[in-house]
């Protein structure tokens, strides 16, 4: 366990993304329902963040307010030690320059119709590279696909439906290495793939984030998998933060009841990674 928690240390790095009092509320009146409820963050450039919550809790709400998909009824979210400010189309197309997410399914995030190396072509224009060489494009993409462990020659003449689900996130990868964004957003990726592929698309992640040293915002349900990848862990509990700090400190000493329970729910597989060393005498 030692030698996967020693990481060079990215809690202390420049301002990447904050919140202060972040809301938001579905519906009104006596039907109001607070899925996030004024929350406060703060991520630091390069650093490694789980949201940790059950179903239900606002981890994909919140997702959708940093990602600018959903607007916010309270609060604000500051980028880079700024008011975030996505009020025009320019501004909102300049802000997701810098942020990039992969969702649950992976098949959703494709357009269908576009052949893999279309789908890799779209991330060289998008980072300005329209006007380069074919060649050095096409060498951009072998080094992508190569990052996560695909063939590019094997790909280029497929469309996203004919790949497997794990070389789907595989290539959801290859397209964040070549957009190479300020933050990564990633809502349960690992989801839809067996425990030995999802174990290397983190690694593939962290390593990344090593190269380029993009945040990580990851959303989960899995406490043991944020302990194990994370900087940071944020516990999410009814719209709420009941609970923040470095994955050490929050998990091996709990101080939420909520977050004292998600540990006690984690299956055998993670006991390697030593969470039995938690205390768990507490009545909730
Ligand atoms: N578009 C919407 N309209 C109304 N209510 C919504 C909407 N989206 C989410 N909610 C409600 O907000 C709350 C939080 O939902 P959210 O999807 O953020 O949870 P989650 O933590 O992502 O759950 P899961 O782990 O199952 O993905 C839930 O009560 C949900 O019913
Ligand atoms: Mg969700």
């Amino acid at each position: 366990m030692s030698e996967v928690k020693e990481r060079k240390d990215y809690t202390n790095g420049p301002l990447c993304l904050s919140g202060r009092g972040v809301t938001r509320i579905f519906g009104h009146g006596e039907k109001a329902n607070v899925a996030v409820d004024h929350v406060d963050f703060d991520f630091h450039e390069g650093e490694f963040v789980s949201i940790v919550g059950e179903s239900g809790s606002g981890k994909t709400t919140l997702s959708k307010m940093l990602l600018g998909l959903l607007p916010i009824s309270e609060g604000e979210i500051l980028f880079q030690g700024k008011p975030r400010d996505i009020s025009t189309r320019a501004k909102k197309a300049e802000y997701w320059k810098g942020i990039q997410a992969i969702f649950q399914d992976p098949f959703a995030s494709y357009n269908i119709f576009h052949k893999i190396d279309a789908v890799l072509l779209d991330c060289i224009n998008m980072r300005g590279g329209k006007n380069l060489p074919y060649e050095k494009k096409v060498e951009m993409m072998t080094e992508a696909c190569s990052f996560v462990n695909l063939k590019f020659a094997e790909l280029t003449n497929k469309y996203p439906f004919e790949l497997s689900g794990g070389q789907m996130q595989r290539l959801m990868i290859a397209r964040i290495f070549l957009l190479k964004p300020k933050i990564l957003l990633a809502d349960e990726p690992t989801s839809m793939v067996d425990a030995c592929s999802r174990a290397t698309i983190l690694d593939m992640l962290l390593n990344l984030r090593d190269e380029i040293g993009m945040t990580i915002i990851f959303i989960t349900h899995d406490i043991g998998l944020a302990y194990y990848i994370s900087d940071t862990v944020y516990i999410m509990e009814h719209g709420k933060f009941v609970e923040y700090g470095k994955a050490d400190e929050v998990i091996l000493n709990p101080k939420a009841p909520y977050t004292k329970r998600l540990i006690s729910d984690v299956p055998k597989i993670h006991e390697e990674w030593d969470l039995s060393t938690v205390d768990l005498k507490d009545d909730y």
